[in-house]
């Protein structure tokens, strides 16, 4: 297995191009499924998941052709030969369950097995059943697998979720595309990529309104057909990056960038005293002083604080001046990087969803291992901020959501590199 080993304390100073995002991405390749003509996706992330992804989507049947060292992906589901997505690929990555509603909407008919457990937490997928079966599907769950079926095809429902799901408002969007009659999902996720779902999906020819508020109205169409799609800039690396310069110094423009993409998280990082410019390029980041300064974070929906950017926020506060509370309301048990922070001198007391850091000057190099895939890179993060040499063992997990980590920062002066093993 990798290891990625990072020597402290230089400045960074450079650009760094934001990917498109890996959490847009894995739902837009599954919408490939809703259509017999092919969908092609321009700016693709090159990452682990979107391979996973591509795997499944191949075992389905869908040709899937990796272009431009793979920031194309070139789709197209003519013939769907397969409707059961496997155990195998759907308990690596939880993003596979999103095949459900375009299988269903497409074929009237799917097989997908439960995803396992997972690090952060139960993630139940309670919500994606019940949408469907608001759709008009009936669900049989056996043998590990919801065995879904929609005679005569899913019709035109009011989809109320009790809980904000980006994954069971993609899942029931893709769906309700293809569904007789209208759909109304009331308390939809408001997530940048629910927006640019809905937006590729238009382009194939659905009839959608209201994506980005908490009421998407979908009016189902008879089929869909093909289009070319730009993934959205990944807003979950943009803010990971734009911590870089924030806890190192220095100064960082960020390719792609937009503070409507991070407006929660500009606003903290900017009580915590770091400075943010929106160029017609990007955004530049730099701190405005020395230490930064403590400052509390609730994890919500988007538009709030996003639960992806909570660990690498973390790290930043791990060296602020003061003392920081940090809750996270999405997600039980998202705080296993914290033991690994304080295996580098870290401050941080856990109890139950709150995570009270007491700032420390310095922050000391040491052998960490990452446990998910954003934990794994606050640990980066800190060790990049860090006196002597830091060893981030199990760096798969990194692989799964960050494409070049070592190419991106070392380009910035971070003295990084992969080991491997
Ligand atoms: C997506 C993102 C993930 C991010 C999360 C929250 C992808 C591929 N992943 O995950 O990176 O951390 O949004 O922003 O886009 N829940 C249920 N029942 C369900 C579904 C969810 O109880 O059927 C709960 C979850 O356990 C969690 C909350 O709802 O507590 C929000 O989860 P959700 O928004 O669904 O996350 P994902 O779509 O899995």
């Amino acid at each position: 297995m990798d290891s990625i080993v990072v020597r402290g304390g230089a400045e960074l100073n450079g650009v760094i191009p934001i990917a498109g995002a890996k959490n847009a991405c894995l739902t837009l390749m599954p919408a490939t499924l809703l259509s017999d003509e092919p969908l092609t996706l321009t700016n693709a992330p090159r990452l682990s998941d979107i391979r996973t992804m591509t795997l499944l989507l191949q075992s389905l049947g869908a040709e899937v052709t990796s272009l431009q060292d793979g920031k194309v992906l070139a789709m197209s589901s003519h013939d769907l030969t397969n409707l059961t997505a496997d155990y195998d690929i759907v308990r690596k990555m939880r993003a596979s369950f999103l095949v459900l509603g375009p299988l269903l909407a497409r074929a009237g008919r799917a097989v997908v097995s439960l995803p396992g457990g997972c690090a952060i937490g139960a993630r139940p997928v309670d919500l994606h059943l019940k949408a469907m079966e608001a759709l008009g599907a009936t669900l049989d769950l056996r043998d590990g697998y919801v065995h879904a079926e929609a005679k005569g095809g899913l019709r035109g429902a009011v989809v109320e979720f009790p809980i904000v799901s980006v994954g069971a408002t993609e899942n029931a969007l893709m769906a309700a595309t293809l569904a007789r009659g209208t759909t109304e999902i009331r308390n939809a996720a408001r997530e940048p990529e629910i927006v640019d779902l809905a937006q590729c999906l238009r382009k194939m020819g659905a009839r959608i309104e209201g994506e980005g508020s908490s009421t998407i109205t979908i009016e189902g169409v008879d089929r869909l057909s093909g289009a070319t799609h730009p993934v959205v800039t990944d807003r979950i690396e943009l803010g990971t990056y734009m911590l870089a310069p924030a806890i190192c110094g220095g100064e960082v423009e960020f390719l792609g960038g937009r503070i409507a993409l991070v407006g929660a998280f500009c606003e903290k990082l900017d009580a915590a005293g770091v400075s943010i410019r929106e160029t017609e390029r990007g955004l530049v980041v730099a701190r405005k002083n020395g230490r930064v300064n403590a400052v509390d974070v609730v994890t919500e929906p988007f538009p709030g604080f996003p639960t992806d950017l909570q660990a690498q926020m973390m790290a930043l506060l791990c060296t602020a001046q003061g003392v920081s509370v940090l809750e996270e309301r999405i997600f039980e048990n998202r705080f296993m990087h914290a033991p690994e922070l304080v295996r580098m001198g870290a401050r941080i007391e856990v109890h139950g969803g709150h995570a009270t850091v007491t700032g420390v000057e310095r922050l000391r190099g040491a052998r960490v291992m990452a446990t998910d895939l954003r934990a794994s890179v606050s640990l980066i993060l800190a060790a990049l901020a860090a006196e002597g040499e830091t060893v981030v063992s199990r760096v798969y997990h990194l692989d799964r959501g960050y494409e070049r980590v070592e190419e991106k920062l070392g380009a910035c002066g971070a003295s990084i590199e992969r080991v491997a093993g």
